[in-house]
């Protein structure tokens, strides 16, 4: 697959150097064309440019910069991303007194920003749950089992586009509904992201119903 990086920061690498080697073609794409060539090289990307350039380049692309800042570039990019699956794996946190919280308030998403900005794109929100450094196992597996990666997508054409790409990373695709519940995923990473910070296990706040108890 040919998958466009806007970003050349952590998520632009880790994310991009998992694809890379998955045996996909990625071109990574910055505002500093010598970042986007250092992070290119980094990973062994098939090539480099402007956001222009990586707009254009693929069937996917990555938005991997500051939520804030997603909807208005992807609306600077919009006729370059038409038809084209748009990744946004961005969190609109904001640190607090006491943990995070959301940028938008949580009553709307910034994948639903996205599709405001680039009406003619197929957005997915995805990849915003793990940490970066997730992205760096290979495969990712966690007691023996595959990472599941949540999903929201409205259109099932792209939906299956990342669910192979996920699958590519020896990950399992976790389709959670239509992009209304970005929103949900935005909020989710606020409350990990939080509980991280102030040193508790997430994880371990969402045991399976009805599951046995491990003996002591
Ligand atoms: N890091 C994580 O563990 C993690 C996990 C899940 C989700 N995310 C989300 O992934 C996104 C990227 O995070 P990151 O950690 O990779 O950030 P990062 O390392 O700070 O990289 C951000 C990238 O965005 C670029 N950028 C910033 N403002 C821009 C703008 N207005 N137009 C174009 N490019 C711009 C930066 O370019 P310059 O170098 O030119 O400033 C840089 O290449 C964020 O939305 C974050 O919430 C991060």
């Amino acid at each position: 697959m040919r998958i466009g990086i806007l970003g050349t920061g952590r998520m632009a690498t880790t994310l991009g150097g998992a694809w890379v080697a998955a045996g996909h073609d990625v071109l990574v794409g910055g505002r500093d064309l010598a970042a986007a060539a250092a992070t290119a090289a980094r990973i062994g990307a098939a090539g480099h440019g402007a956001l222009r350039d990586a707009a254009s380049y693929g069937e996917a692309v990555l938005a991997a910069v500051p939520a804030d800042a997603a909807a208005e570039l992807v609306k600077s990019l919009a006729k370059d991303l038409t038809g084209r699956v748009v990744i946004d794996c961005t969190n609109p946190i904001v640190p607090t007194d006491d943990g995070v919280t959301l940028s938008t308030g949580g009553t709307t998403s910034i994948a639903r920003r996205m599709v405001e900005a680039a009406p003619d794109a197929y957005v997915v929100k995805a990849f915003n749950l793990c940490h970066e450094s997730i992205w760096t196992l290979s495969p990712p597996l966690f007691e023996g089992e595959p990472l599941a990666v949540p999903l929201c997508a409205d259109d099932p054409a792209s939906l299956e586009l990342v669910s192979r790409l996920v699958t590519s990373m020896g990950c399992t695709p976790m389709p959670c509904g239509g992009l209304s519940r970005a929103v949900h995923l935005e909020s989710t990473a606020a409350f990990a992201i939080g509980a991280w910070w102030s040193g508790a296990e997430p994880r371990f706040a969402f045991p399976t119903p009805g599951q046995s108890p491990q003996p002591a």
